[in-house]
Order: C-alpha cells, then sequence, then structure tokens
C-alpha cells in the first residue's frame, strides 16, 4: 500500500489506473469504514481511501481541533482490507491559499436537518468532496466509483445530487450502516461516550426504531400523525437524559416530509435522528 500526501504524488500513483474506487475518510476509522473500503475494492482497477480532517465542516465550537488523528494506526487498517493507495494530505496540501472557492448545495437538501442544526456543514462537505474527487478522478478515462456510508444519510443524499449536477464521472455506491451488537451504529465520535454513555448510547437506534413502526402502522393517514410521533420520539428521549436535535420520518428521495402518497409506497420512507448524549452528538437513520 502505498501513503501520498500530496495532490501531485497522488495523481502520479493514479496515472496508471483508468477507474478509481474511493473511500473519503476523516480517519479514526473503525470496522464501518473499513467495510466501504471492502465493498469498494471489486468496483474499480485500484483502491483509494482519503484521510483528511476537514476544517470546513466543522463549526468553530465543534470538535475540529481535539478530532482524533491516528494516521498510523489508520494505515494499518487500511492495508490489511486491502487498500491500495492511501491520500493523507496536510491542510497545506489540500488548501494551499484559503479554500475561497466552494461548492453551495441548494437551501432545500443542505438546510435541512443536519445542516439546520450545523449551518454550513454540507458546504464544507460538499467543498471538500469535490476537490477530493478532482484529485482522485481528474485523469481516470472511464467511470470511477465513490463510496460513502448510509449512516450519514443526508450527506449521501446530496452527493449523489451534486455528482449528477456536475455530471461527473463517478457512480456514488451506498453502503449500510454497520452496528455494534446491540445495535449502535458504529462512529468515531462513539469513542467520545464514557462507559454509562455508550450503554445508554444504543437507545437512540431503539428509539428510531419504535418511531419507525408507528410511521407504518400510520400508513397513508402519516402526513397528519407525524408531528406527534417525532415529539414522542423527542421526549422519550429526553425522559431519559438526551438533548434530540431532530428525531423525523422523512422520504428517502429528497429528505422532505412525506405526503400520504410516499407513507404507502413500498421503500419511499426514512427516520432520521440526531441527538446528544452528554457532549457527544450522535446521528442515526433507517430505511423502512
Ligand atoms: O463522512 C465523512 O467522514 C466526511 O464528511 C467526508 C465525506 C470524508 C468529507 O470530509
Amino acid at each position: 500500500m502505498k501513503l501520498v500526501h500530496t495532490i501531485d504524488d497522488l495523481r502520479a500513483a493514479l496515472a496508471s489506473h483508468a477507474s478509481p474506487a474511493f473511500v473519503p475518510t476523516m480517519g479514526n476509522l473503525h470496522e464501518g469504514h473499513l467495510n466501504l473500503v471492502r465493498t469498494a475494492r471489486p468496483l474499480g482497477d485500484v483502491t483509494v481511501a482519503s484521510i483528511f480532517v476537514n476544517r470546513l465542516q466543522f463549526a468553530p465550537h465543534e470538535d475540529f481541533d481535539t478530532y482524533p488523528r491516528t494516521l498510523e494506526a489508520d494505515c494499518a487498517k487500511l492495508a490489511e482490507v486491502g487498500c491500495d493507495i492511501v491520500f493523507a494530505p496536510a491542510e497545506k496540501d489540500l488548501y494551499p491559499e484559503p479554500q475561497v472557492f466552494k461548492v453551495q448545495p441548494p437551501a432545500e437538501l443542505a438546510d435541512i436537518l443536519e445542516g439546520h442544526f450545523r449551518p454550513g456543514f454540507f458546504t464544507g462537505v460538499c467543498t471538500v468532496v469535490m476537490k477530493l474527487f478532482q484529485c482522485v478522478f481528474a485523469r481516470s478515462t472511464a467511470q470511477g466509483y465513490a463510496v460513502f456510508g448510509k449512516k450519514d444519510y443526508q450527506q449521501q443524499m446530496i452527493i449523489r445530487r451534486m455528482v449528477e449536477q456536475f455530471a461527473m464521472p463517478v457512480t456514488i455506491v451506498g453502503e449500510e450502516t454497520r452496528r455494534a451488537a446491540d445495535g449502535l451504529a458504529l462512529s468515531s465520535r462513539n469513542g467520545y461516550l464514557s462507559e454509562t454513555e455508550r450503554a445508554e448510547a444504543v437507545q437512540l437506534s431503539l428509539t428510531l426504531r419504535d418511531l419507525a413502526r408507528d410511521a407504518l402502522a400510520a400508513g397513508g393517514a402519516l402526513p397528519e400523525h407525524r408531528a406527534g410521533l417525532e415529539q414522542r420520539a423527542m421526549d422519550a428521549l429526553r425522559a431519559r437524559g438526551w438533548a434530540p436535535d431532530y428525531m423525523t420520518v422523512r422520504r428517502r428521495l429528497d429528505l422532505q416530509p412525506p405526503t400520504a402518497a410516499d407513507a404507502v409506497a413500498p421503500q419511499s420512507l426514512v427516520v432520521l435522528g440526531a441527538a446528544r448524549l452528554g457532549k457527544t452528538r450522535l446521528i442515526d437513520n433507517f430505511e423502512i
């Protein structure tokens, strides 16, 4: 496995490859990330992972400075799952001047849910993903692939739209969320949880499952009942000491509130939640 730090070195390493399969990450890798690499491997003619903690997607009060940087351990894990190239740029390698050109996703996709609680987050994500795609795919002559975890459901949906709208030669592949034995979605931020919080953390997914069950039971009457069901899910978490940002039922396509027709169409809904447990903010979702 080759470790490269600059865009020039990455492009040189990719020069003889026509169809890279790419997994962008911020490092501190867990089994969920490694699974993305396993999915990527058979798709292209070379497998690339990036490790870059992207300042642009963190608000000033968020955990950019303390986000774990574990390059050596990450590289060992990536080598084990057969990654060919790791691109780990320093900030000056990826953003040599302040990155003032940015990708602005549309408000109706990016200012709701995560974007409502983390203003500017998706501008930061789209900007770095666009730039990473330029580094990885600009020289490829065939279709490339990029694999994203469905845990960041809105992120994946927005990146799909970005790729379509900019006619980028990249197929976005969504990978199912990996979970711990008790059902907690794997996340780099799980490492922030105390032992007691870790035992409690599974309640986010359990409460989302209850919301999913109630939404399906409502059927075509979901639009009338949705607000009440969501409130009940938020209250259930609050009663256990959580501070929920949202617990919601949306249609998969664009994460807008479902109509009665959406509610009865097969495979059209997703439940999504974000909530803070102590100092740690967790997100999760289930397609229903
Ligand atoms: O999902 C992540 O880890 C990040 O948002 C990404 C896609 C690597 C961009 O920094």
